[in-house]
């Protein structure tokens, strides 16, 4: 039994980007998060998944795009909060987005190419964790926006199933409550 995994498992936990410093992984330790987050069950070998990563100045490209699309469909929003979008990724040294594209085939539904994505950004996690890292798996709205998927370079057919933020955490990180064992589980 690999009791380190289990271990990391049972205390791993999101913490906020805001919660985040650096540094981010090394060149090294992001391809190993990189290639493991390709290296997930996928029925067909379809490669439902891609990855785009942000770091340094890429993080305020990302901004710049939050903020203007953000102002363009708010016209009343405040510039503190065109600001904090504008900031969005500048909290953690690093951020992957997990991009899906489902590919139209006969015996694989949309569907479980949309599971392996998630398993996909859940090996990240993990992995960043792994390393050393903490890590939160975000969407919010710069995750639905056309107009921010196009900006990012999104084809039309595709979906972004999260941005995970990675980086230090700022203080220590305290669990939250989990789910009643008992209520989610059954036997047949
Ligand atoms: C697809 C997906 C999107 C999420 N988007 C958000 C989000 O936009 N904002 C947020 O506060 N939490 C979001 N979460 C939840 C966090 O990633 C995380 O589950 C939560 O903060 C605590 O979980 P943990 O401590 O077990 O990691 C999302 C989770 C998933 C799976």
């Amino acid at each position: 039994m690999n009791s380190s995994t289990i271990d990391l498992l049972k205390i791993r936990r999101s913490v906020k980007p805001m919660e985040m410093m650096g540094p981010g992984p090394s060149i090294v330790e992001l391809d190993t998060i990189l290639t493991l987050g390709a290296r997930v069950p996928d029925h067909g070998k379809l490669a439902p998944w891609r990855f785009i990563v942000f770091e340094g100045e890429a993080r305020e490209r990302a901004g710049e795009i939050f903020a203007r699309v953000f102002r363009d469909k708010n016209p009343a929003a405040t510039p503190d909060q065109a600001e904090s979008e504008r900031r969005k990724f500048l909290h953690a040294p690093l951020v992957i987005a997990v991009v899906a594209r489902p590919k139209p085939h006969a015996k694989i539904p949309v569907w479980e190419q949309e599971l392996s994505v998630g398993a996909s950004a859940m090996n990240i996690v993990v992995a960043a964790n792994a390393l050393g890292y903490v890590a939160s798996w975000l969407t919010g709205w710069a995750a639905f926006d056309r107009d921010v998927l196009d900006a990012l370079g999104l084809a039309a057919d595709e979906k972004m199933a999260g941005y995970i933020h990675i980086g230090k955490p700022t203080r220590a990180v305290v669990d939250r409550d989990r789910p009643v064992m008992s209520e989610i589980v059954s036997r047949f």
